[in-house]
């Protein structure tokens, strides 16, 4: 697959990074070992080949984001596949999307709280070499994951936050926000003109059976509002709702671990769920595509 990713001060994926702290373009030396701003703040590519874009000024707690165990129990459940229509969807809407762009150079594709990267890795993969993902995420534990085991040139990972991407203004084609902490301010700024948004979150029926056993009672969260937020268009909306079946207990304990559900479910509910080897569990997802007002 051809690479036009050239190794220089400024490679077809550096282009478009900034400083965290100034915001001034960020560089990067011909080795592709450290990026640095002209006010000489200096960043180095981590061993997994990541780099570290989060100004300890910029975090709230010592290890922000994701845990380790969150992020082992996600990759463990998204290689199962279950969740791979979401993946497929979301790619088929930005291709259609990028049929639409008259684009000089690659499509460039944020994804806004990448985690352990199974989204990106695996549309960008399907891109046959068009588009140029840019991975962030707050929690370093998931950035290493996925910058570990995913060393596709097209891709660059990056640990910062939603809250100060470390992106030029209007720079990127797509952005994809996928049960994570979106940030509207950050992505209409970092967005071109005519880029979408794609924002993914739970629908009411998401894992219902798993909430039965768990919780006394079952609460659905109320439906998502319909306005758009600040700076965007609401183009489309669907639902993506099918059925799945997990095997085994701990595919079972991997999907538990990677929601919020592990830590409020009641213990009585987490001994009830301890007991299952298998699980028929209906998966709903609320996927709505959004375009910057120019
Ligand atoms: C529910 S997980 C979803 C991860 C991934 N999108 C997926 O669906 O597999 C939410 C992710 O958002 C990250 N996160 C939380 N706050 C963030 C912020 N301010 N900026 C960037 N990422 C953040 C967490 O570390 C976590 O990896
Ligand atoms: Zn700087």
């Amino acid at each position: 697959m051809p690479n036009d990713n050239a190794v220089g001060q400024y490679s077809a994926l550096d282009d478009i990074l900034r400083c965290p702290l100034c915001q001034h373009a960020l560089q990067v030396d011909a080795q592709q070992r450290q990026w640095c701003c002209q006010q000489g703040h200096s960043f180095d590519r981590a061993r997994q080949g990541y780099i570290h874009l989060l100004p300890v000024q910029q975090k709230r707690s010592k290890q922000p984001g994701d845990s380790r165990d969150m992020v082992m129990a996600r990759r463990q459940f998204l290689a199962l596949g279950h969740y791979r229509p979401l993946r497929d969807e979301i790619a088929r809407l930005l291709a259609a999307h990028q049929a639409t762009t008259v684009n000089r150079g690659a499509y460039r594709l944020l994804d806004a709280g990448c985690g352990e990267g199974y989204y990106l890795s695996g549309i960008v993969a399907a891109s046959d070499g068009h588009q140029r993902g840019y991975g962030v995420d707050i929690s370093k534990l998931a950035v290493q994951a996925a910058a570990a085991t995913d060393k596709n040139p097209d891709i660059r990972w990056l640990v910062a936050s939603n809250a100060n991407l470390p992106i030029h203004d209007e720079s990127i084609d797509g952005l994809l926000s996928l049960f994570g902490f979106p940030v509207y301010r950050e992505f209409a700024r970092v967005l071109k003109s005519a880029g979408i948004y794609i924002q993914v979150d739970t629908g009411e029926q998401h894992l219902q059976q798993l909430r039965q056993i768990i919780y006394p009672q079952i609460i659905n969260k109320a439906a998502p509002e319909d306005s758009a937020p600040a700076g965007f268009q609401l183009l489309q909306q669907q639902r993506l709702y099918y059925s799945v079946k997990l095997t085994s207990n701990s595919a079972i304990q991997h999907l538990l671990s990677m929601t919020p559900h592990r830590h409020r479910a009641s213990q009585t509910g987490l001994q009830r769920l301890s007991l299952l080897t298998e699980l028929a569990l209906s998966v709903d997802f609320q996927i709505r595509v959004y375009q910057r007002q120019s």
